[in-house]
């Protein structure tokens, strides 16, 4: 690995890209731009917003459908697809992919690297922020714990995968692209409706999944673990995030 992990430029909010991930992006008037892992939308109207055309593409049919029946005054260029970001089909065909809170969602996210390679025409740019090594590490902590409580191991159902800094280098480089900003960083984040919500929304698949019905015991030793440690109070919890924000581009 030849790219130290601590920032070598600094790419600071403008007044035109207030946002330090819009300001790396930097989207321009006419470019084709993937949105990976789109959600309901919220990065890729800001970016069409520059007045670049938009391809969403995520798994879930429900987010994508918000974002299609979204109405947003003079922002049409926007298209959605239901598509596995590990299994990306494009060939030279956008500008830049941008990417936020999506790729641990993606293991093996060397899947994904690989696609959006593809995805990317001769000098484009990938851009994003996701989770780190450690990200959600006391969630994770009372996760493992929750599980083993009920008789299951984590290990068999853990949806993430959180690379080291160094770890996510060697993957952009072997894939080709060379970097030019990568940056990690703690980001504590609240979670305004708890942590229960928190856990059904992003592991109510996961808990109904599980053997015998013991999604509902494995979700309730979780929150006991944490409730000391995490909640500042009832429902006003905060959690460990930590980010990797990079852009890499592929050679022109
Ligand atoms: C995140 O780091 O954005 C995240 C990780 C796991 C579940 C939900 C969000």
């Amino acid at each position: 690995m030849s790219v130290k992990p601590t920032p070598e430029l600094r790419f600071d909010a403008s007044p035109q890209h207030p946002h330090p991930l819009m300001a790396l992006l930097r989207p321009v008037k006419g470019e084709r731009i993937l949105d990976l892992g789109c959600g309901q939308g919220f990065w890729a109207t800001k970016i069409a917003a520059a007045g670049a055309a938009v391809t969403g593409v995520d798994t879930d049919a429900r987010a994508l459908s918000v974002l299609q029946d979204r109405d947003v005054a003079g922002i049409q260029d926007i298209a959605v697809r239901e598509c596995d970001g590990r299994a990306l089909d494009y060939d030279h065909a956008f500008d830049a992919v941008f990417t936020n809170a999506a790729l641990h969602w993606m293991p093996p996210i060397s899947d994904a690297v690989r696609g959006v390679y593809s995805a990317l025409k001769p000098g484009g740019r990938f851009v994003g922020e996701f989770g780190g090594h450690g990200n959600i590490a006391s969630i994770r902590v009372a996760l493992k714990h929750g599980f083993a409580l009920a008789g299951l191991d984590f290990s068999d159902y853990d949806p993430w995968e959180f690379p080291t800094t160094p770890a996510f280098c060697d993957l952009l480089q072997n894939s080709g692209f060379d970097i030019d900003h990568i940056d990690t960083f703690p980001r504590l984040t609240p979670l305004p409706m708890g942590f229960a919500h928190w856990l059904e929304h992003f592991m109510g698949s996961i808990f109904e999944g599980l053997p015998d019905g013991k999604g509902a015991a494995v979700k309730s030793n979780t929150l006991s673990i944490l409730r000391d440690v995490m909640s500042r109070g009832g429902d006003d919890w905060i959690a460990d995030y930590v980010r990797i924000r990079f852009r890499a581009r592929k050679p022109a």
